[in-house]
Order: C-alpha cells, then structure tokens, then sequence
C-alpha cells in the first residue's frame, strides 16, 4: 500500500516538539513558553504552557525566515514554482484554488518524504506526527455513523462541498504537476491539516495568504464565557505581526495579554465563528456558544407559493431583526398586489415594482423590502408560512426535540457524538427562539384591535 497510510496509522503518538523548539531558537525565534497537556482541558491535545510572566511579555518569536509561506517554499520545490506560476498566469485556475493549495501540496510532499526539507526538517517531522490525531477530530473523517448524527445541521450540509472544492483543487494540481503520484485523499488529507493551522498571512503585496507559524500554531482557542458579550476575546495571548518593510522580513509575535503563571495554558482567539464553522475546519466546539451569542444559522427553504419562482435558502439566526426578513419574504408572496400572476412576465414586473430582480435571485432577493400589506389575513398567512418553514426545518434533524438533545448533552456520549449533538442542539435552540417569536406575533396578530402595531415589540418593519 502507498506509504501516505502509514503516516495516517503510524502517526498516533504526539510529537513533544522539543526538537521544533531547539530549531526554532537557532532559526532566531524567542522561545517562552513550553509545548505540553494543558491541566485545564483533558481532551484538547497539546497546548502552549506559560513561563511565569507580565502582561505584554512576547512569549514567543517566529522570524520570517522560520515561517512556512510561498516566499520560503518556492525555492525548495520546483513542483510549487510550476504551480505558482500557472496560478498567476491562469485565472481560471486561480478562482478554482483557495490560498492553502501550495501550502496544502508542500505538505502532502513532505509528509510522505524519506527526508524532509532540511530547512525545516525539525518542525515537519513534528507536524507528521500531528496530522492523525488533527484530522480525525474534523468531520471530513468522521465514520459514517458519526456523520449521520449531524444530519440536518448546517456543518452536514458543508461536508459535501468541502469535499467537492478540494477536490476541485486537485484536479489544478493534477493539471499542472502530471508527473506527481500522490493521490486525492492525500491531498485531503494535508489540505485539511493545513487549513486546522495556517493563519492569514498579508504581506506587503496586499495578497493574503496561507501560512504556518511554527509552535504559535498550537496555541489552542479559548473565548471565555463571561468575556463574550464585551467583546473582548479572554485569550491569554495575541498574535501580532511586525514587519520591517525595508529589510523585506517580518517576525510574528505572540504577546501575553495578561498576567500568565507558570504552567498557564496559553491561548488565542480563532474569532467568533459558530461551532459549526469550528467543527468543520478545526474540529472542536464551544458547548455554552448558544446563549450567549446569535452566531448559529439555520436554513430555512423558502418556496414562493407561484413553484416556477425561485425558492432560496435563507440564513436565519436568532439575532434581533433576522426573522423579520424572513417574514417579508413570505409577506412579499401573501400580498395581493404584489402576487405573481400566471404570466412569468407579468409577475416579474410586479415583483420588480416591489423591489425584487427575479434574475438576481437568490443573492439579490431584498427581503428587508417591505410591501405593504393591506389585509390581517394575509399577513397571518405569511406568518404561517414562516412558521411551516421553520417546522419543516426542524424535521430534517437527526435526534429528538431540543429538551432531549440537552439531556442527552447531559449523559455519557462518544466525543464525535457529543459535538454532534451540541451543533443539532444550537441550530435547534435557534429554531425554538424564531417559532417563540412567531407564536408571538400570531397572539398579537389574532387580537382585533391595533393588529397592525402587533410587530412593534422588537421591529422596525414598516407596514
Ligand atoms: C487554465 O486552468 C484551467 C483549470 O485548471 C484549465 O482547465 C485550463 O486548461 C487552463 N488553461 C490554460 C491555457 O492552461
């Protein structure tokens, strides 16, 4: 069998980085901080451990020339400088590839290398010894029944199309670098590794790219609980770039945003993303992310009542405002004067009268447009609409209701089942927070006085 499975069975101890580290100091990086199992968190893997320190202390220093971007891999591989120059002079394969691809086939070279570049011989050595336990936490390679738990979530429907576009990218690589035997599940395999670690690189030409920062990469996220809503992010540290535009280099710090003890796991920011967006691309989530924030979405499949229009799939969270553009979509097809006629032509025109370009769907679809309804029926009816949507949605979940998924959270679950189960609860919380405000404008509606205000309570929705 083809050597790249060996990496991915044999690869199940973790690395200790020491020799990344010793490399890292003769490369010029300053080196404060240890790699080790943070106390504070059983099942995250390695981490970066504090030396007792100040607040602003740089903990650590990646010069340029230690970091793994296109500027430092070109001139080891003439496979990536053939790629790179069909990159920049091929425009078609340059929309179909994301920043990683010569990162992600650097890698996917190097990984299954009797010996590794030797410039960065120590930290790749390291990385091979990553891979499997990184990539087995993301739900690209999740098994089958593990998968099926995350029936209807958003994270499942991305699964797909993650797999599509990398494979799209493969197909540039096999365009250009016939000669390479590496197949495209070890592409997958590297891509998806470099996506769990790269950073954004933007150097000088305004062209961000990927890159990876040797150690600084295995900081681990952390956005406490009770620092979210004020918008400061609680990590222990931040990665801050300093370039001397006139020597050409730049050195990447990560600097210490608060007092640190000694043995203090060191942690960074990734950004407020949904637990979704974390799954898919780093493999973790953050269990309490749906209370405190509306970053979960959910789809909704939104059908004009005319079938030949094109239905859309609306984002809905559960942010104040978000479920009222829902509403105006299935207002805009509940009013009379705006309804679709039979004739295609006809309708169109109507609906351009309202503010809506047919051709343009779905990206264009202004759904904050607000056309005037003139009768409570109708506008009952496109609240129902709206609440039938939101049913079909929940439908399409595996699990049970949300109370069954929090006391399932609640119980002993396989770690790939428990992550599952948190991301079908958020977008399920988020449903239940939508159909409360549903429930609640039907009660204002039903009312016969005053109908009209019944929205007032949280919207700006004209009437
Ligand atoms: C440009 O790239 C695309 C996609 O990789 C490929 O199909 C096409 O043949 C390339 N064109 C040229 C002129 O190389």
């Amino acid at each position: 069998m083809r050597s790249w499975r060996l990496w991915l069975t044999l690869g199940l101890a973790d690395a200790d980085y020491a020799s990344t580290l010793k490399w890292l100091r003769e490369c010029g990086g300053r080196v404060g901080v240890a790699v080790g199992r943070p106390q504070t968190c059983s099942d995250c893997g390695l981490g970066l451990l504090a030396e007792k320190g100040i607040a602003g202390r740089v903990l650590l220093s990646v010069p340029s020339r230690c970091v793994l971007f296109e500027d430092n891999l070109l001139p080891e591989s003439q496979d990536l400088q053939a790629l790179a120059e069909h990159l920049r002079t091929n425009l078609t394969a340059k929309a179909a590839t994301s920043n990683k691809l010569l990162l992600a086939v650097f890698l996917m070279q190097q990984l299954v290398a009797p010996q590794p570049v030797k410039r960065f011989a120590a930290y790749l050595t390291d990385l091979r010894s990553s891979v499997q336990r990184t990539i087995q936490a993301i739900p690209l390679y999740w098994a089958a029944e593990d998968q099926e738990e995350l029936r209807g979530t958003s994270a499942a429907s991305e699964l797909p199309k993650m797999r599509r576009a990398i494979a799209k990218e493969f197909e540039v690589v096999s365009l250009v670098l016939p000669h390479l035997k590496h197949q495209l599940l070890e592409f997958q395999a590297a891509y998806v590794f470099v996506a769990s670690r790269s950073f954004t690189l933007d150097v000088s030409n305004g062209v961000a790219q990927a890159a990876l920062f040797p150690v600084i990469d295995l900081a681990n996220h952390l956005w406490p609980k009770d620092t979210y809503d004020q918008h400061d992010s609680g990590e222990a540290a931040a990665v801050e770039f300093q370039h001397r535009p006139k020597a050409g280099t730049f050195e990447v710090l990560l600097r210490s945003q608060q007092p640190l003890g000694a043995g203090d796991e060191v942690t960074v920011s990734y950004g407020p993303f949904s637990n979704s967006h974390m799954l898919l691309r780093y493999g973790f989530v953050t269990p309490w992310l749906h209370t405190r924030t509306c970053l979960t979405k959910v789809k909704l499949q939104l059908q004009a009542e005319d079938a030949r229009a094109p239905g859309i799939l609306f984002a809905l969270d559960k942010c104040p405002g978000t479920w009222h553009q829902a509403l105006a979509f299935f207002r805009l097809w509940r009013c009379r004067r705006c309804r679709p006629s039979d004739a295609d032509a006809e309708a169109k025109r109507r609906l351009a009268q309202c503010g809506v370009e047919v051709e343009k769907a779905p990206k264009a679809w202004r759904l904050d447009v607000s056309c005037g309804l003139l009768e409570r029926d109708e506008e009952m009816n496109a609240v129902v609409d709206l609440e039938l949507a939101l049913q079909a949605a929940v439908r399409r979940y595996a699990g049970g209701s949300l109370k069954k998924e929090e006391r399932l959270l609640g119980g002993k679950l396989r770690s790939h089942q428990r992550v599952a189960v948190v991301l079908r609860r958020d977008e399920k919380h988020t449903l239940q927070a939508v159909q409360e405000e549903v429930s609640g404008a039907k009660v204002r509606l039903s009312r016969l006085a005053g109908w009209r205000s019944y929205l007032d309570e949280g919207s700006k929705d004209e009437l």
